[in-house]
């Protein structure tokens, strides 16, 4: 029975491990992961030959010395102890393996703690809109926030937001400043670069580039409450005209549901609902303004919805997961599947408790729990939330 449970749960944590698993450290695409995953592969090399070395002394020995037939068991084979020469050379042994592991760790670290010296890297020298003074000097820089359970990314340079999901130019270094808005968490993108903490009152920073275009996936990496496993973010690595293209659209506000300007629309959401047009998307709106719990939270760029404390949903319908990226709703080509993506939404606010427990959607006073939506609010709701796009997408 031992022998059967150890083997059961032997599969189950290696099956975490396919070396090209969507969060494997092993299957590196960016410069910072390469230099980390040459330096655990040298430390496992080391090691292993250490444990080669020890292990095969200890059952060469065990297997020379058993006991036989003919043994007298009052006779000991001939005992040696005190040899300066082993142990002078074991001691040497073991200082050279050190300093073997020690040279590329140290230098790995006085690397990845400075910014590379790479002009290329620079703001202007790929994206020519309109930035903020003296911006195309600089390196591309996203601030990243953990909160519990999920991430809220800004590029203060491009005047964007965005939660859960960020965008970054292929070849090119990005600096992240990384804060905490509550507990510490971790920032980690296996396949990129970490992990480095987010640490409340503490600024810590990281680089890095990811050398090949691709969608990743990246996860908070300390334990930091009832929903940390379900805290992940997406990376999506782009070619330099698809990032300038990302950027256009997440710096595009919505245009307002029926009238003239967001203001009017949210008065008559709150005075006169009966004039609206009685349309899914409409009514999800005048409830998202009309309610007043959703903008306590959420922002929706150019529109009255300035709230704080959730992720920013001016693009939300761009992002191909949801809920920290616990929800996915992209194909395999990680394009995005419109009907996955509305019951996702529709899932969400209509039992975020179930899917991610403790989630402040659901508990804080005046979300969730305490507005009573109907069913057909939560379709509403989710119809609004499919509007939230950039014209080109
Ligand atoms: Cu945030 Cu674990």
């Amino acid at each position: 029975m031992p022998l059967r449970l150890s083997i059961i749960s032997l599969t189950l944590v290696l099956s975490g491990c396919a070396l090209d698993g969507r969060q494997s450290f092993m299957d590196p695409r960016g410069e910072v992961a390469w230099l980390q995953y040459d330096l655990f592969m040298l430390t496992v090399y080391v090691t292993f030959g250490i444990f080669i070395a020890v292990g095969g002394t200890l059952l060469w020995t065990v297997w020379r010395y058993r006991e036989r037939v003919d043994d007298d068991p009052n006779e000991h084979p001939p005992q040696s102890h005190g040899n300066p020469l082993v142990e002078f050379v074991l001691i040497a042994i073991s200082i050279g393996l050190l300093v073997i592991i020690a040279i590329p760790t140290v230098s790995a670290i006085v690397y990845t703690h400075g910014m590379p010296d790479e002009p290329d890297s620079l703001l202007g020298s790929y994206y020519h809109g309109d930035m903020s003074d003296g911006a195309e000097e600089e390196v591309l820089t996203i601030y990243a926030y953990g909160w519990q359970w999920w991430f809220s990314f800004e590029y203060p340079q491009l005047g964007i937001v965005t939660g859960n999901e960020l965008a970054i130019p292929k070849g090119k270094v990005v600096r992240f400043e990384l804060r905490s808005k509550d507990v510490i968490h971790s920032f980690w993108v296996p396949k990129l670069a970490g992990k480095v903490d987010m640490i409340p009152g503490r600024n810590n920073w990281m680089w890095l580039r990811g050398d090949e275009a691709g969608y990743f996936f990246g996860q908070c990496a300390e334990y930091c409450g009832e929903s940390h496993a379900y805290m992940q973010f997406r990376v999506e690595v782009m070619e330099d005209d698809d990032f300038a293209e990302w950027v256009e659209q997440q710096r595009q506000t919505p245009p307002p549901p029926q009238e003239e300007s967001w203001q009017d629309f949210v008065v008559l959401a709150a005075r006169a609902p009966e004039k609206l047009v009685d349309e899914p998307a409409v009514r999800g709106a005048a409830l998202f303004y009309g309610r007043g719990a959703c903008i306590q939270c959420h922002a929706i760029k150019g529109t009255p919805a300035a709230g704080l404390l959730g992720p920013d949903l001016t693009t939300v319908a761009s992002r191909k997961s949801i809920a920290a990226g616990w929800m996915e709703h992209h194909n395999d080509d990680f394009t995005i599947n419109p009907e996955r993506q509305y019951e996702n939404f529709y899932r969400w606010i209509r039992e975020s408790e179930k899917i991610k427990p403790g989630n402040l959607m659901y508990h804080v006073s005046g979300g969730m729990r305490d507005i009573n939506l109907s069913d057909q609010d939560c379709h509403d709701l989710a119809a609004f939330m499919m509007t939230l796009r950039p014209d080109s997408l």
